[in-house]
Formats: structure tokens, sequence, C-alpha cells
């Protein structure tokens, strides 16, 4: 059991987990992230760790199915049943020069860890976020803290300037290059769109795939996904791959591939969350952990 160490609402439907889980805290990279089933009968799904601390990863995750809208009712004091990683191979951090990292809605949680990275690393970061509206901008004090630029694109120009993320990057492009390296993270359409605004000036461009997950190990194939022709497993091979090889149209149509059983799933009677579960439990976990020492405990 992984106890919830925190929990909080960034904006509607995306909500910030603290989880204790020092193991995976030590070892996680940017770009990195875990398997985590929240009860015995709920379905894996993989999360990037946005943060990490000497004992705690943080999560942040946006309700857009059953398991998301579930761990999205966990508070300070649950616990989730399985948590497994690091894994995916670790965003390639070099001394690129001047940098860009776009992240769409909640991608803005993997790029903020990516620009904390490149920042270390040597970089001149540049980040540009992009969101619906004022009320679904996140982790805009965090970001500005990791870089060097903070933009701030609103749909409907309700915070920062109105308009797409590839607006903002076309601008940047023509007005503020030599950029030497890109990164793009959010949903689909929009990692596209990154990939065929910098490919005719040239520019290096990775995107972090989000395709769906089972084992996370390259064992099920769940993952394929399409990259220079070939077939690449993003639990193993990825999730980052250069943009400009990525086949996205391949990719969107996998992600589409569950939507009736998806749909379905959300029509069920709500879930029980495992806070809930474990009180119908005669041993909670508050009682299981709490003669156990510090160091044991979450792990
Ligand atoms: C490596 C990786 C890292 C991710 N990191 C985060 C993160 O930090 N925060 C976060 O909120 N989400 C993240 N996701 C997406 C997250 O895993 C999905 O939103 C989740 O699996 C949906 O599960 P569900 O049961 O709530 O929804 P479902 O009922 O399974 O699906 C609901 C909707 O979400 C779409 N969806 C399902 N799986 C994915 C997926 N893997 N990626 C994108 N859309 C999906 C479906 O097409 C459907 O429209 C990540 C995905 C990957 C592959
Ligand atoms: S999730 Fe099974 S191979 Fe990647």
């Amino acid at each position: 059991m992984y106890l919830v160490q925190d929990a909080s609402f960034l904006a509607p439907e995306i909500k910030m987990i603290r989880l204790e889980a020092p193991r995976i805290a030590k070892h996680q990279q940017a770009g990195q992230f875990v398997i985590v089933r929240v009860h015995e009968q709920g379905e894996r799904i993989p999360l990037t760790i946005a943060d990490s601390d000497a004992s705690t990863i943080t999560l942040i995750v946006q309700g857009v199915g059953k398991t998301t809208r579930l761990l999205n009712q966990l508070q300070a004091g649950d616990a989730i049943l399985d948590v497994v990683g690091p894994l995916g191979r670790p965003s390639e951090i070099q001394l690129y020069g001047r940098t860009l990292v776009i992240g769409g809605g909640v991608g803005s949680a993997i790029a903020w860890p990516l620009a904390v990275a490149l920042k270390a690393a040597g970089n001149e970061v540049v980040v540009v976020i992009g969101a619906k509206t004022q009320r679904f901008v996140i982790l805009e004090k965090e970001l500005t803290q990791a870089c060097d630029q903070l933009f701030v694109m609103t749909d409907d120009g309700s915070y920062g300037e109105q308009g797409l993320v590839t607006d903002k990057l076309r601008e940047l492009i023509h007005s503020q290059s030599p950029w030497n390296y890109v990164m793009a993270i959010g949903p689909i359409p929009m990692m596209k769109a990154v990939a065929e605004t910098t490919r005719p000036a040239g520019i290096p461009t990775t995107a972090s795939l989000n395709p769906i997950m089972i084992d996370g190990t390259g064992m099920c194939g769940g993952c394929r996904v399409l990259v220079g022709g070939e077939t690449r497993f993003a639990c193993v091979d990825g999730p980052e791959f250069d943009a400009h090889l990525v086949d996205f149209d391949v990719l969107a149509q996998r992600n589409k591939l569950y939507r009736q059983q998806e749909q379905a799933a959300l029509q069920e009677p709500p879930e029980r969350t495992a806070a809930a579960l474990s009180q119908t439990h005669p041993c909670r976990l508050s009682e299981l952990t709490s003669n156990l020492p510090s160091s044991s405990k979450g792990e």
C-alpha cells in the first residue's frame, strides 16, 4: 500500500497527489512514469512522476475516465494498492543550448520535471503552456521558478495570451531563433502540430507519447507506436521519441480502440476508493503501519 500524504485540486478535475514511495523517489529521473492500480479490481494506468523528494513522489492526475476520476477522490491518509516504477527511459537531458518546452493541458505536469532537468544541465529554458481557460492553468508558479521565461496561452484569452501553444511557438521561432531543441508534451493533436511547426525550421523535437499501456514492461504490446516506420513500445523504448518520426495518426487511432468499453465503465455504479475499501477490511493501513519504524512505511 502506498499512503497518500497530500492531495489537492490544482484545477477542475486535475489533482496533485503526493504519495509515500521512498524507493521510487530515490531512483526516478525526469521523463519516467509509474503504473498505478488503486485497488484489487482496478485497472492499471500510467502516470508521470511530476516531482519527488527523499520519500515521496508527486502525481498530477486529470480525471478523464473511470480510474483517473477514482484517483481524484483520494484524500490525505488514503492509500493506493500498487505503484510500479520508475518505468520508461529517462528523458535525454543534455546541454542543447536554447531549449523550448511546450506543455498542453495536463502535459504541463510532465513539462515541469523536464524544465527543471534541462535547466540543471545548463540550458536556457523557455516554457510555453496552454490551457482552455484561466481555471485550467496549472503549475505556473513552479514552472516560472524552473525556467528562464514562461508564456501562458489560453484558448479564450482569459489569462496570459489568447491562442494556441503553437501560435507562440511559431512566433518564437520567427522572432528569437536559433532554438536548439524543443520538447512537446500534451494532447496528440498538439504534439503533432508542434512537430509540423518545428519540422520546416529543422529544430530537433521530442514528444512524450501517451499510448494506452497495460503492463509497462514491454511484454503485452499494448503501447506499440509507429516511429520512423518501425514499431516501438512506448513503455520501454519511450515514452519520448523523435517527434518528426512519430506517426501521430496511428497513435490517435489506437487510443480510441477501447472507447466503447471506457464509456461502459463510466456508466457503472460509482466505485469505492481504496480508502473506502480499506474501511471494510479488518486490518486498516493506519493500524498496520502505526507500530512500524518510519523507514518501513509506504513501500
Ligand atoms: C507514459 C504516460 C504518462 C502519463 N502521464 C499522465 C499524467 O501525468 N497525468 C495524467 O492525468 N494522465 C497521464 N497519462 C494518461 C493517463 O494514463 C490516462 O488518462 C488514463 O490511463 C486514463 O484512464 P481512465 O480509466 O481514467 O480513463 P479511460 O476510461 O481508460 O479513458 C478515458 C479517456 O482517456 C483517454 N485515454 C485513455 N488512456 C489514455 C492514455 N494513456 N493517454 C491519453 N489518453 C488516454 C481515452 O481515449 C478516453 O478518451 C499518461 C499516459 C502515459 C502513457
Ligand atoms: S505497456 Fe505492454 S508493452 Fe508497453
